[in-house]
């Protein structure tokens, strides 16, 4: 599509240019639809030359399509899903995940009062915050959200000043080994994340001699787990704690499914995950006599595939050993590659039909800064745009000013249209703070 729809309002691009808008409404519905798949070469150059580069869009209808895809698997057990919004938490990003009828996932104050000004009513947001102060939990309380706790001396505090007026949850840790990269891994025994499952005992104890109301238990092994079989041998643990807590609601099941980063990649089947939780809480409703609800914490799942970070080619470095594309990007804005060897998927828009080369695409910040080895790419030259895909989870979440360079503009898809939610930094934002003495 050669671009570019007429501006229709301060900060929107049709993406719909002239010809298409002449055609007829059934035509429009098709294009729509198609764009719910996948953001095509020439609508990201279009964005591109709209919004100046870099740029990290999203695309709503793909995160629609997600949140559909988790809720239909879960559809035979009272599954409530909370979108962990240290994904991604543009506040549009996060109005449009409350109107899908999602609830949300925090880990900070300021996240909970980011959903909460995107209108998720407090009894929709979970916080589950690790190594804050106890007075961000009080405020967590004062607002009304649903506290995930996770260290015992948490648990004694809070239920030694608030008793059983004020029910919680407990974030335990499983011991179970999950997650694509070590950094990622939050269920082992080495990890920070959780009260130990061996310290039942103790928190029995706390539990009985402060009267506190536990109405879910939770658990959250890691990111990037294809296999469902490190959430059910979750499951079965939590189950088997679920028993000391007879005023429990809930099971939450953390998040980690994975989507396919890398072409060969596959996703977490939650058709079948869902199918085999479903199962396991109406065995146990048969068993035990009760109906608990399963909670889950999707990040990456809802909206990682959504996004696309564009960048420019600015030089071609030929070295002795290597052919060099440097961007006009770097880890200070998609930190995942140097940060967990992650990998993103490029593609230059520009020249898709060029000739096939191998490439390291680096950034411009000085200090080691790669975004991928050994690339196959369609010739890139100077000035060529290259998209990173799979960028909507924690991409722009995770930009920094490093090198004093500033953070890119973040623009929102839906409906056909382009909307700039996010104005790229300018040169005053990195002063904003600054005192001068
Ligand atoms: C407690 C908790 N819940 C949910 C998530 C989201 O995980 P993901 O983005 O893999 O879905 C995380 C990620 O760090 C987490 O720590």
């Amino acid at each position: 599509m050669p671009h570019q729809g007429p501006v229709t309002g301060n900060n929107t691009v049709s993406l719909v240019n002239g010809l298409q808008r002449r055609l007829a409404q059934s035509a429009r519905c098709a294009i729509f639809a198609a764009m719910a798949q996948s953001l095509t070469h020439q609508q990201l150059t279009a964005l591109a030359q709209q919004f100046g580069t870099p740029l990290y869009v999203y695309h709503a209808e793909k995160i629609k399509e997600q949140y559909e895809a988790l809720t239909a698997a879960f559809e035979k057990c009272n599954a409530r899903f909370f979108y962990a919004c240290k994904a991604l938490t543009n506040p549009n990003i996060l109005k449009y995940v409350q109107g899908l009828g999602a609830g949300l996932d925090c880990v900070s104050i300021n996240e909970v009062k980011l959903g909460l000004r995107a209108g998720f009513t407090p009894d929709r947001i979970l916080y589950t915050p690790n190594c804050v102060d106890f007075a961000e939990i009080e405020e967590g309380k004062a607002l009304g959200v649903n506290l995930n706790i996770d260290n015992i001396s948490v648990l004694e505090q809070f239920g030694n000043k608030y008793g059983s007026s004020y029910p919680i949850c407990i974030r335990f840790n499983p011991h179970i080994m999950g997650g694509g990269h070590y950094k990622i891994s939050t269920g082992h025994i080495d990890s920070k994340f959780g009260i130990s499952v061996h310290q039942m005992r103790h928190i029995e104890r706390i539990v009985k001699t402060t009267g506190l109301h536990v109405q879910g238990i939770h658990m959250h092994t890691g990111s990037d787990i294809k296999d469902v079989n490190v959430f059910l041998a979750g499951l079965e643990v939590m189950f088997e704690l679920a028993a000391h807590f007879p005023e429990l609601k809930f099971i939450d099941l953390g998040s980690g499914f994975k989507v396919p980063y890398h072409e060969d990649d596959v996703r977490t089947d939650v058709a079948v995950l869902g199918a085999q939780v479903c199962a396991a809480f109406a065995q146990y409703k048969k068993e035990k006599g009760k109906d608990l609800e399963v909670w889950f914490e999707p990040g990456k799942y809802l909206v990682s595939e959504a996004g696309y970070f564009i960048t420019k080619c600015n030089v071609i470095k030929q070295t002795t050993a290597t052919v060099f594309v440097g961007v006009n990007s770097g880890f200070n804005h998609l930190i995942r590659p140097m940060m967990y060897e992650a990998y993103h998927r490029i593609e230059n828009i520009s020249n898709p039909g060029g000739a096939p080369r191998i490439y390291t695409v680096v950034g411009n910040i000085c200090e080691t800064d790669t975004f991928a080895w050994d690339r196959k790419l369609p010739e890139v030259r100077e000035g060529d745009y290259l998209v990173f895909y799979n960028a909507g989870a924690y991409g722009f979440e995770m930009s920094s000013n490093f090198n004093s360079r500033l953070k890119p503009a973040e623009v929102l898809v839906k409906e056909g249209e382009a909307q700039l939610i996010r104005k790229r930094d300018e040169f005053e934002d990195l002063l904003r703070n600054v005192v001068e003495a």
